[in-house]
């Protein structure tokens, strides 16, 4: 199944995306996962990520296909994916539809997790990440420990673009850039809402059953 998970920033894409990964066995593919590593390495595509990132601005759209298109030639996506951040625009969207078109291939499913922009500030400073790509929250998702994966045993840190000033710009720019996908894939039939207001494992629910009834 190639899936793709829309939503504003903070909607529980992340969350939802390791769940459904395992339950699927297919890879999650995060293009926000994949510029913080290059930011953690310091590399070339990391540095300049980085400006775009800390501003709550996107990264270039021919920097992010570039990335997506070679991550898509490993062997773990032969049975499909489930996108987390990607596409962003409408010419990321389209791009990506040309380039599955090549390989023969389309999107069978997009999930569109709806949550208010009141309810996303309110998380985005709960949360806490690992370097291992898990997310938790202090109050709705905590670690076992304090400050500690569960999974790695790593520290857990707070994202630089969680501040609020930052988490307010990046709704901004989800509304003007992003907001305008959901038509997109409404107009080809292959997208459904999720209420992701409910709990975590509600949501989880809820997202399983609309994979099983589609397939
Ligand atoms: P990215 O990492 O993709 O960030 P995002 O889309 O803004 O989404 P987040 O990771 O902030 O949130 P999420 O929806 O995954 O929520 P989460 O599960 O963590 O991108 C970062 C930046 O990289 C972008 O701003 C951009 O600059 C750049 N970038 C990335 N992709 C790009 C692209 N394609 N083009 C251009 N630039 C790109 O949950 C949030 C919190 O809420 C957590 O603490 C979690 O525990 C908690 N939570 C989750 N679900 C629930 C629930 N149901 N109830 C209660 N709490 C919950």
């Amino acid at each position: 199944m190639r899936m793709i998970l829309l939503g504003p920033p903070g909607a529980g894409k992340g969350t939802q995306a390791a769940n459904l990964s395992i339950a699927l066995k297919i890879p999650h593919i995060s293009t926000g996962d994949i510029f913080r590593a290059n930011i953690k390495e310091g590399t070339p595509l990391g540095v300049l990520a980085k400006t775009y990132i800390d501003a709550g601005k996107l990264v270039p759209d021919d920097v992010t296909i570039g990335i997506v298109e070679k991550r898509l030639e490993n062997k773990d996506c032969v049975n499909g994916f489930l996108m987390d951040g990607f596409p962003r625009t409408i010419p990321q969207a389209e791009k990506f539809d040309a380039m599955l078109e090549k390989m023969g291939r389309s999107v069978d499913l997009v999930i569109n997790i709806e949550v208010p922009d009141d309810l996303i500030v309110k998380r985005m400073s709960g949360r806490r990440m690992c370097s291992c790509g898990r997310t938790y929250h202090v109050d709705n998702n905590p670690p076992q420990k304090e400050g500690i994966c569960d999974a790695c045993g790593n520290k857990l840190y707070i994202r630089e673009d969680d501040r609020e000033e930052t988490v307010k710009e990046r709704l901004k720019t989800y509304h003007q850039q992003t907001s305008p996908l959901i038509d997109y894939y409404k107009k080809k039939g292959i997208l459904v809402n999720v209420d992701g207001t409910k709990s975590i494992d509600d949501t989880s629910r809820e997202i399983l059953e609309l994979i099983k009834n589609h397939a």
